[in-house]
Parts: structure tokens; C-alpha cells; sequence
């Protein structure tokens, strides 16, 4: 068994450690994976694009009839408690709400409480070597559910799906529904073709990343084209560069694809000048955006 830090976390009102956090056998989240969560990135003990983090965790919580159980300000203060009792400067903080304790049932259960848990962890930032190399995908059909829009704990598909990776000493598996480009087990993918980002249009297929209207702002800044459009497969299999982007992964290179190397001539098989732009702009961003 992992050993457990004996950490802050918060759990139902209460600040205890992880260690000896308990919820009851019969929550839904543990019996139906019946709750949703968040994951926000902490620069500096500041929490970056929060409000924005917020903003969809009401909307997976709307989209799952789960009333939102704290506003604004309870949020915002529990975090800051778990982010300051921490060592590290850079943390994530995990979020989860689920639908609460009740006798197994499928239909929602009515007057029941929410179960909330929080805890702040140290982040674990891509290697200098990931950074300079760039990381390898694997390829795989999306067979998960037409609800991936929704941030839900609900992860069997994503974890499914990411093993196929992990099994092969790949970092992240990118998946195509029906020949288009959605998005990886637990990043969003983005393609740079002639110049420009591509990424696949909103939809229930793929979950909107914080960073999608971030990196939307960054390549605004930089004077690159940006452009969410329906990807064919093809066409990612084809890029000039690939990355991916999630809150603890930031932007990050792709530079292999099922073995083959990601991009054209020089930069065949290396982290492209696109990349370089975003990451860079993405460092100053993190100052500028944290709360
Ligand atoms: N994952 N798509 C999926 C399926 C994800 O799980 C994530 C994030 C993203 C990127 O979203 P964002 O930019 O908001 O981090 C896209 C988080 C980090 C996780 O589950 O740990």
C-alpha cells in the first residue's frame, strides 16, 4: 500500500489530516462515481485563473443536479487555508463534490448533503527533459461517454485510456472519435498546422480546459492564429507540432506519436517554435493571473 502524507485536508466542514479523512461506504461517489471535481494550479501559494475554475465547476455541478454547496468566498477561503499550510510555493489544489451519503439507488436522492473534500498538494512540474525533448502519445478510438464536457470523477474511461499509454512508457493517450481529433486521457490536445493552433471545437466529446481560453489569450498575444475546428485524424498525424495542455502539464511538447516523430525537416521529432512562444508566454501569465 502507498503511504499517505499527513497532510491538511478538508473534508464536510472539518480541516483534519488525509491521513485519517473518512467518508462513508455507501457515498456515491465511491458506489457511482456520482460526483465531479476540479484541479487548480497554485503559483507562488497564489491560485491561478480561480475564478475560472469556479465558473466550471458550477457548470459540471449544474450539468449533474448537484446544488453548489459553498459560494464564491467558502471556496476561495478553503483553499487558501490548504494552499498555506503546505511547504511547497507551487501546489495543485483538488476539489471534489459529490452527491453524498444515501442507500444504493440509481435515482438522485433527495435532502441529501453533498460530501466535499479538498487537499493542496505540492506540484510535480514537467522535467527539464520533458521541456527540451518533448514527451510521447500513443493513438486510441475515444470509447468513453458522450458526457466528457462534464468534469466528473466518473474516470474509468480516462483512466482506461491513459494506461494504454502508461503501458507503453507513453505520457498521455490522444483519442479520436469517429476519425476526429477529441482530446487526451487527461490534457487537451492541440495541433499547430502552417503557423496556427487548432483545437477541436467545444462539445460534450471534450472537456473544456481552463487553458482552452487561456491558450486562446496567449496566442492573441503573440500574434499566432488560433482557430477551434473539427481535426481529422489525418491531420494530427500530419502537424508540424503537437502539445498538450492541462493544469499540471501547462503546455507541453508532443514530439512522438505511436513511435513516429511529430513535425517536419529540422524540427522533426522536436519541440517547435510555437511551443516555445506559449510556454513563455504562459510563465509570465501565471504572474499576472493568480489570486
Ligand atoms: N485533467 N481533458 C481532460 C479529460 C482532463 O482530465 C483535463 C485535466 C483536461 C485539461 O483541463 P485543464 O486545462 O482545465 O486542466 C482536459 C486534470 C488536470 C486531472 O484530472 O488531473
Amino acid at each position: 500500500m502507498q503511504t499517505i502524507p499527513d497532510i491538511l485536508c478538508y473534508l464536510n466542514g472539518e480541516y483534519t489530516s488525509l491521513k485519517h479523512a473518512k467518508v462513508s461506504v455507501l457515498d456515491r461517489g465511491f458506489i457511482f462515481g456520482d460526483g465531479v471535481y476540479e484541479v487548480v494550479p497554485v503559483y507562488g501559494r497564489k491560485l491561478f485563473r480561480f475564478d475560472e475554475h469556479l465558473e466550471r465547476l458550477a457548470r459540471s455541478l449544474g450539468k449533474v443536479r448537484i446544488e453548489n454547496p459553498l459560494d464564491r468566498a467558502g471556496w476561495l477561503e478553503r483553499c487558501r487555508k490548504l494552499v498555506a499550510a503546505q511547504a511547497a510555493d507551487d501546489q495543485l489544489v483538488y476539489l471534489q463534490v459529490t452527491r453524498g451519503v444515501a442507500l444504493r439507488d440509481h435515482v438522485m436522492p433527495a435532502d441529501v448533503e453533498p460530501t466535499v473534500f479538498m487537499m493542496a498538494t505540492s506540484l510535480k512540474p514537467a522535467t527539464p527533459e520533458q521541456r527540451h525533448h518533448g514527451v510521447a502519445c500513443v493513438t486510441a478510438r475515444d470509447f468513453r461517454w458522450e458526457h466528457a464536457d462534464i468534469k466528473s470523477t466518473s474516470l474509468l474511461g480516462n483512466v482506461l485510456a491513459r494506461q494504454m499509454s502508461a503501458d507503453r512508457g507513453a505520457a498521455e493517450t490522444v483519442m479520436f472519435r469517429n476519425g476526429f481529433l477529441t482530446e487526451a486521457s487527461s490534457s487537451n490536445v492541440w495541433v499547430v498546422h502552417e503557423g496556427a493552433v487548432l483545437g477541436p471545437p467545444k462539445s460534450e466529446h471534450v472537456l473544456e480546459g481552463i487553458r482552452y481560453e487561456l491558450i486562446r489569450e496567449l496566442c492573441e498575444e503573440e500574434g499566432i492564429a488560433y482557430n477551434l475546428r473539427p481535426i481529422p485524424e489525418a491531420e494530427v498525424l500530419a502537424a508540424d507540432e503537437l502539445m498538450l495542455s492541462s493544469a499540471t502539464k501547462e503546455v507541453l511538447p508532443v514530439t512522438t506519436l505511436d513511435g513516429d516523430p511529430v513535425g517536419h525537416g529540422a524540427l522533426r521529432g522536436k519541440p517547435g517554435p510555437v511551443y516555445a512562444r506559449l510556454h513563455e508566454a504562459y510563465q509570465r501569465a501565471k504572474g499576472l493571473q493568480s489570486i
